[in-house]
C-alpha cells in the first residue's frame, strides 16, 4: 500500500495548547499520557475547517443536514448496524454522557457496576452523581483480558441499576467477543440493568477482528442499550468536542436528553464539521493510522518482552498499553518514570496499582526514544 500521510512527522507541541505537553513544559519528559495522539489531522478535515472559519461567523450551530445520514451509513458499513437519525443524541464529549447517565437512571445509594480496571472517569461519575460504585475485576481467558460472568451475577444487587460498559476497552485494549457480550446484556436485561456502551475506541481495531456494538446484537439488548461513539479518539479531535449517543428507546432517549438539558453544552460549529468530514472522506488516513499503529503496538510488545520486570498482553484495539510493573517493586511508577524522561499514566487512577498506560499514538521515533528511556533506567535498578 503506497503511503499518502505522514505519521513519521515530528509536531511540536510544546509551546501549543496541549494539556498532554503542557503537564511537562519546560521539562526534558516524553508525554506519553492523556489519550490524545501527536499526529496532524486528516487533511480533508483541516480544509474543512479553513473553509468554516472562512466564513466568519461563529454563532449557535446545528448538526450539518448530512451528519445523521454519514453516521448511519458508517455504522452500517463498518459494523453492519442499521440505526435510524431520531436514534442519535448529540454530544460535546462522551465523559458527561457518563455523568448523565448515572444520573438519568440511578437514584440516591443505587449502585453502578463496571468492570476494572478502566478509564478513571468510569470509576468517579458514580460517586458525583451520589451512587455507589461496584467494581468487577477483569480476568484472564486464554492470555486475554476478558469479564467473568459469574463474577458480575454475584456483585448484582436490587439496586444495580447501570452497568458503564468499555468496548474496546480502555486502558486494557480487548475487544469483547460478541457471544461474550451477549451473556453479559442478557444478564443485564434480567435484572432491569441498562447497558451504558461506551464504544469511543471502535474504529481503532488494530487485530483482525470485527467489533460489534453491543446494541447490534439484538433488538431487545438494544432497548436496553445507550451506545456512545465519537470520532475524537479515531480522528485525533478530542479538542473539538463532537460525539453522540444511539438509543433506539424513546423512553431511554427522553431520560437521557432530560437529564442533560441545560447542563450538557450545544456541540460546536467545528466540531461538527470536523465529525462530518472524519466520517465522510477520512477512511484512506484511519486505515494508514490504523497500519501505523499496528507498527507501534508490535515495536512496544517486542520492547517489553525483551526487558526484565516488564510485561504485557498485546491490545487488540486503542493506542493505548497497559503495562505491569509490579515485578519491578517500583513504590511510584509514575514518578520513577518520570524521572526517566517519560510521563506515562499511573495505574492506580485506573484502579489497577502496579501497572502504568503508555501512549502510542504518536511517531516512532518519538516512541522508540521513549521505550530506550524505560529501558535504560530500569536497567540500572
Ligand atoms: C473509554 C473512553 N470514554 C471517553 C473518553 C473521553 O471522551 P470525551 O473526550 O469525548 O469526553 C475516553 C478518552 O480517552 C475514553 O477512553
Amino acid at each position: 500500500m503506497s503511503k499518502r500521510y505522514d505519521f513519521d512527522k515530528v509536531i511540536d507541541r510544546q509551546d501549543s495548547d496541549s494539556l498532554k505537553w503542557g503537564k511537562y513544559c519546560g521539562q526534558d519528559v516524553i508525554p506519553m499520557w492523556v489519550a490524545d495522539m501527536d499526529f496532524a489531522s486528516a487533511p480533508p478535515i483541516i480544509d474543512a475547517l479553513y473553509k468554516r472559519i472562512e466564513h466568519e461567523v461563529f454563532g449557535y450551530a446545528l448538526p450539518p443536514e448530512d451528519l445523521s445520514n454519514i453516521i448511519i451509513q458508517w455504522c452500517a458499513e463498518h459494523y453492519n448496524w442499521a440505526i435510524r437519525p431520531d436514534w442519535i443524541v448529540w454530544l460535546p464529549g462522551l465523559v458527561p454522557a457518563l455523568h448523565v447517565m448515572c444520573r438519568a437512571f440511578g437514584q440516591s445509594g443505587d449502585e453502578v457496576i463496571t468492570f476494572t480496571p478502566v478509564y478513571p472517569p468510569f470509576l468517579s461519575a458514580p460517586k458525583l452523581s451520589n451512587l455507589q460504585l461496584v467494581r468487577c475485576p477483569l480476568t484472564m481467558e486464554d492470555s486475554q483480558y476478558t469479564f467473568d460472568l459469574d463474577a458480575f451475577r454475584s456483585r448484582i444487587t436490587p439496586r444495580t441499576k447501570v452497568l458503564l460498559l468499555c468496548n474496546p476497552h480502555n486502558p486494557v485494549g480487548a475487544v469483547f467477543p460478541p457471544d461474550k457480550l451477549e451473556s453479559l446484556a442478557r444478564i443485564c436485561i434480567e435484572n432491569n440493568i441498562l447497558i451504558c456502551s461506551d464504544e469511543i475506541h471502535c474504529d481503532l481495531i488494530l487485530e483482525d477482528i470485527r467489533h460489534r456494538p453491543t446494541a447490534s446484537i439484538s433488538e431487545e439488548i438494544a432497548a436496553h442499550t445507550v451506545t456512545l461513539m465519537s470520532p475524537a479518539k479515531t480522528f485525533n479531535l478530542p479538542g473539538l468536542n463532537c460525539g453522540f449517543a444511539i438509543t433506539p428507546n424513546p423512553d431511554l432517549r427522553h431520560c437521557f436528553s432530560t437529564a442533560r438539558a441545560g447542563i450538557v453544552p450545544h456541540v460546536n460549529a467545528l466540531g461538527y464539521i470536523a465529525c462530518l468530514t472524519a466520517y465522510r472522506d477520512c477512511e484512506p488516513w484511519r486505515q494508514e493510522l490504523l497500519a501505523y499503529l499496528r507498527s507501534n503496538r508490535d515495536l512496544i510488545v517486542k520492547t517489553v518482552k525483551e526487558t526484565p520486570g516488564l510485561s504485557m498482553i498485546a491490545p487488540a484495539a486503542t493506542y493505548l498499553a497497559w503495562i505491569d510493573v509490579q515485578a519491578m517493586n517500583l513504590p511510584d511508577p509514575m514518578a520513577f518514570f518520570e524521572q526517566a524522561g517519560v510521563g506515562l499514566q499511573d495505574g492506580s487512577e485506573f484502579d489497577g496499582p502496579g501497572y502504568v498506560r503508555l501512549n502510542f499514538g504518536c511517531p516512532q521515533s518519538r516512541l522508540k526514544e521513549g521505550l530506550h528511556r524505560i529501558r535504560s533506567a530500569l536497567a540500572k535498578i
